[in-house]
């Protein structure tokens, strides 16, 4: 299992999380609660099934949840939530390219207009409140200019240092699709806000995040859906010709890189750093579906779809910076980490014939 960075200086004061009914946010406030903080969730619940893991995290936690339900882009009640909190982790986003793309306008307001409300209730405050913010490695776009070469079912750079180390924080932004340009503007708000008025923040640059009580579907989530679709005995739909590689980070490690940056915000304040499993948890989407046959002991149907715009051939994060920063212990292998996924979400979904009423019946089985 990997090991967890530091955990925040116990404050009397909660600690707020947006979008913290959601998967990054949930699992982050299991681990906070469980030491004692008291954690407001501030949350829409704009994502289908995140209520369940409200559900469970009260369930878990009792009073040291604090729920509000609510909407980033509602000023007032943010800066109300705001006004308590000892520090703020920023989640609650439009998560997928996909709906960026038909809706670019409802993207802009909640991924850059919520961030400028949080940031503007933040300066009010006048204190130096922690702020860390989740951003994407989408902020470095297509990377057209890195020439690739294809190994077996996976893409993969020409250049071997790159191969290597993966991309790292000076590559230049290059934002793309809607959901990469009001990622990015926040991304640079969040920096800003540190540079110009002094404000704790710290970017965190995500490549794909997996584990449990992810709402894993089509538009967000790829691992946590493959596996889903692959229980369930359906077919897989690869955009592309599946040989994209990402870098994939379990959860565990994902809440432990934050809790570190909270622990030496006064060393990383005002720093972007790169999260992900790096060059030795980077997988192809055919890799992967193919570990997950071997898992399951079965063969996984592929149907295939269209390239969707802004998807990377090749995105790896060089998380040496963060690392080194952070001080985070080694990251769990991702075959190691997909297994125990994969046996979580065995235990929930079932097999072919009982999928959908096992969920019925455990509506606090978070997926
Ligand atoms: N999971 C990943 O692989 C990944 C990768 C890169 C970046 N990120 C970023 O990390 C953050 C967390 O991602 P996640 O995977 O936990 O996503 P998630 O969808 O599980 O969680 C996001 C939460 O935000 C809430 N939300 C959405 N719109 C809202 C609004 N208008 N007001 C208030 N709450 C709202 C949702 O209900 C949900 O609970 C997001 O900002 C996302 O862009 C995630």
């Amino acid at each position: 299992m990997s090991a967890a960075g530091p955990g925040p200086a116990l404050d009397r004061r909660p600690i707020l999380i947006t979008g913290g009914a959601g998967f990054v946010g949930a699992n982050l406030a299991d681990r906070l609660a469980a030491e004692g903080h008291t954690v407001i969730i501030y949350d829409a619940l704009a994502r289908a099934g995140v209520e369940r893991n409200l559900a469970w995290l009260i369930e878990q936690h009792g009073d040291r949840i604090a729920p509000v339900i609510a909407d980033i882009r509602d000023r007032d009640e943010l800066a109300r939530a705001v006004g308590e909190a000892g520090a703020v982790f920023h989640f609650a986003a439009q998560v997928a390219v996909t709906t960026s793309l038909t809706a670019p306008r409802d993207d802009m307001e909640v991924n850059l207009g919520g961030t400028l409300n949080l940031l503007e209730a933040l300066r009010a405050r006048g204190e130096a409140v922690p702020l860390l913010f989740a951003s994407t490695n989408k902020v470095y776009g297509g990377l057209p200019d890195v020439a690739l070469t294809l190994a077996g079912d996976a893409y993969l750079p020409e250049d071997p240092s790159l191969r290597q180390r993966g991309i790292g924080e000076d590559r230049p932004l290059d934002f793309h699709t809607p959901y990469g340009c009001s990622k990015g503007a926040a991304d640079a708000y969040v920096l800003d806000y540190a540079r110009t008025y002094g404000l704790p923040t710290v970017v965190m640059r995500m490549s794909c995040i997996y584990g449990p009580r992810q709402m894993g579907n089509e538009d967000q989530g790829w691992v946590a859906h493959f596996l889903i679709r692959a229980l369930k005995g359906e077919p897989i739909t690869l955009y592309g010709d599946g040989r994209q590689v990402r870098d994939i980070l379990h959860v565990d490690d994902c809440v432990a890189a934050y809790r570190a940056a909270l622990a030496r915000i006064d060393r990383v304040a005002g720093r972007a750093f790169n999260l992900g499993g790096g060059p030795a948890n980077a997988v192809s989407l055919r890799g992967l579906i193919a570990h997950a046959g071997q898992l399951l002991g079965r063969e996984i149907a592929v149907e295939t779809g269209p390239w969707r715009p802004g998807d990377q051939r090749y995105y790896v994060s060089d998380p040496s910076r963060a690392v080194e920063a952070l001080g985070l212990a080694r990251p769990l292998s991702w075959r190691e980490g997909v297994a125990q996924l994969a046996g979580w979400l065995g235990e929930r979904v079932g097999d072919d014939q009982s999928a959908e009423p096992r969920l019925r019946r455990q509506p606090e089985a978070a997926l």
